[in-house]
């Protein structure tokens, strides 16, 4: 054989993973290869692999008898739109995925690779967990990896995509990353598995009601996309890039578009109700004023009371943080605190400006709220946009009460532009809660409370609940038409785009968490 032909030799070996017969069960679960998800992800031919003579260098359990090329994990780079991208793929046909000290050496080595170059790393991940031959070697490796993914957070964004098992302190290599995609039915995260759960705590659950896309996506939060098919989560993986910069030194990719920036949003006024208490669908004015009607919401499922997702505002890639009126009145809670502050900081280390559309009555009471950490949770939402320094516009389209109204990217926190529009109410709490405690003695009095009470109301909103309080103040920079909202956001958008603030000298400052 020549040398030649050793490398070809070897090339073929390592390409075929753990052999046809595995690649066949692989394929009969629904499943692509780590090679073929590759292919799908990248541009045509754009793979380089590298380190695929790595093996592993265990014996002990027999496994000094076969040392496969890969050591179970694909790791190189490609493009993805033209742009460079680092990735990895564990290949389940090859020792199950599991990780062990090679195995992870090489996906540290890709993660180490993409953020010192200033490109993003995607991981797909399939895999048996930390390799049970290799003992505290494997667990070492994925020490390393949690290191590298800390170190790489805040330079390079960092996405991950679960397309098999991912259990044990294995999840907590994504859970670092910035983004989580799941497969629905053939994906699962869990700590510990149904058979654990069972032992432990004597519930009975299956991995997919345990630990699958569903749970993650609409119950834990932990993740934050998830499709039917694995094509259909590359896909989507591809069209986050779309919205997102390289690293934290560049800017997110320019999108043409022949929306006109001048368009007029008449919808808004329409799909907005009059009545405070009347609720409709936040997703409908952002459409309305996002270039084309494009909206890609990140964790739809999670926390419906606050929508989070990326945008183009005449072409410029834009993070949108708005309330839901159509859930729960669109309050602040827990949930929604702690989705809001994590798109923030991720928005803020990557460059992407915020543009805030505020509807809510505030935050939401309960004693569930309150032992569950209320306090600590919606502080996240504050830390996150007053830490903030990207460029910052808001529009108060209705309510804006109490301390949410201050959270909600106002100008105390340091907002740019706070727009409001004519039906904006902004006060300290809503009429009906205020004339309850202000006048509670009046009504009373009254002969016919209820008409006093609403008399009061009137009153209220008239004199306090409304946009031209704070403009008087400056809080609000101008109070515009439904009609404008597109325009005015995109003016503000250009006029801020060379906002630089400083930052006190600090190691780093500690939200709470
Ligand atoms: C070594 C493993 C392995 C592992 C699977 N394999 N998991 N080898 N270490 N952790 C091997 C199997 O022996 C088998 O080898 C091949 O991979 C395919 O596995 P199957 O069991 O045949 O596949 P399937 O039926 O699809 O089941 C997949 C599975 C199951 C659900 C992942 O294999 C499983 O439960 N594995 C153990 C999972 C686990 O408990 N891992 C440790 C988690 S704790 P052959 O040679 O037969 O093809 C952890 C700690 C990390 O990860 C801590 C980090 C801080």
């Amino acid at each position: 054989m020549t040398k030649i032909d050793q490398l070809l030799t070897k090339r073929d070996s390592a390409k075929v993973g753990g052999g046809q017969q595995k690649i066949e069960i692989q394929h009969s679960k629904g499943k692509m290869t780590a090679r073929e998800r590759i292919a799908y992800l990248l541009d045509t031919d754009t793979f380089q692999e590298i380190n695929s003579f790595v093996a592993h260098r265990a014996h002990m359990f027999g496994m000094d008898k076969s040392q496969p090329m890969t050591d179970g994990v694909v790791t190189g780079w490609g493009k993805i739109d033209g742009r460079t991208i680092y990735v990895y793929a564990q290949d389940f046909t090859v020792l199950g995925g599991s990780l062990g000290e090679a195995h992870g050496m090489k996906i540290a080595r890709v993660m180490q690779m993409a953020a010192q170059n200033g490109a993003p790393v995607i991981g797909l991940n399939d895999s048996g967990g930390a390799r049970i031959q290799e003992g505290v070697d494997s667990l070492a490796a994925y020490g390393e990896i949690f290191y590298q993914n800390t170190q790489a957070s805040g330079v390079v964004p960092q996405i991950s995509v679960i397309m098999g098992p991912c259990a044990g302190g294995a999840v907590y290599s994504p859970a670092i990353t910035d983004f989580i995609f799941m497969v629905e039915k053939s994906a699962n995260m869990f700590i510990t598995g149904p058979q654990v759960v069972k032992a432990v705590t004597f519930e009975d659950v299956d991995a997919e009601s345990l630990g699958g896309a569903k749970a993650h996506t609409s119950k834990s939060g932990v993740a934050d996309f998830s499709a039917t098919t694995e094509n259909e989560v590359l896909n989507q993986v591809k069209a986050l890039l779309a919205f997102i910069p390289d690293n934290n030194l560049s800017s997110a990719p320019f999108r043409a578009t022949a929306d006109d920036r001048a368009r007029l949003t008449p919808k808004v006024q329409e799909i907005i109700p009059e009545n405070p208490g009347k609720p409709y669908d936040i997703h409908a004015v952002i459409k309305e004023v996002m270039d084309d009607g494009q909206f890609m919401e990140v964790a739809a499922k999670y926390a419906p009371n606050v929508v989070v997702g990326f945008a183009h505002l005449n072409g410029q890639s834009v993070g949108i943080v708005a309330n839901q009126p159509f859930y729960q009145a669109g309050v602040l809670d827990i949930n929604g605190s702690d989705k809001g502050a994590r798109f923030i900081r991720f928005c803020d280390a990557f460059h992407i400006p915020l543009i805030t559309f505020v509807d809510t009555p505030g935050f939401l009471p309960g004693v569930d709220q309150e032992h569950g950490g209320i306090i600590r949770h919606g502080a996240k939402m504050i830390y996150a946009y007053a830490e903030a320094t990207v460029p910052k516009i808001s529009i108060i389209l209705r309510k804006a009460y109490g301390g949410a109204y201050i959270v909600m990217s106002s100008k105390h926190l340091r907002g740019d532009i706070n727009f409001a529009l004519p039906n904006a109410e902004i006060a300290v709490m809503g009429p009906e809660g205020a004339v309850n405690i202000v006048f509670r003695k009046e009504i009373q009095a009254a002969g016919d409370a209820e008409s006093a009470r609403q008399q009061y109301i009137d009153e209220y909103r008239e004199e306090l609940a409304n946009p031209y309080v704070a403009a008087s103040r400056g809080y609000i920079d101008d109070v515009i038409l439904p009609e404008e909202c597109r325009q005015k956001l995109i003016q503000a958008l250009e006029v801020n785009q060379q906002k630089k603030v400083g930052t006190p000298a600090r190691k780093h400052g500690n939200i709470p968490l």
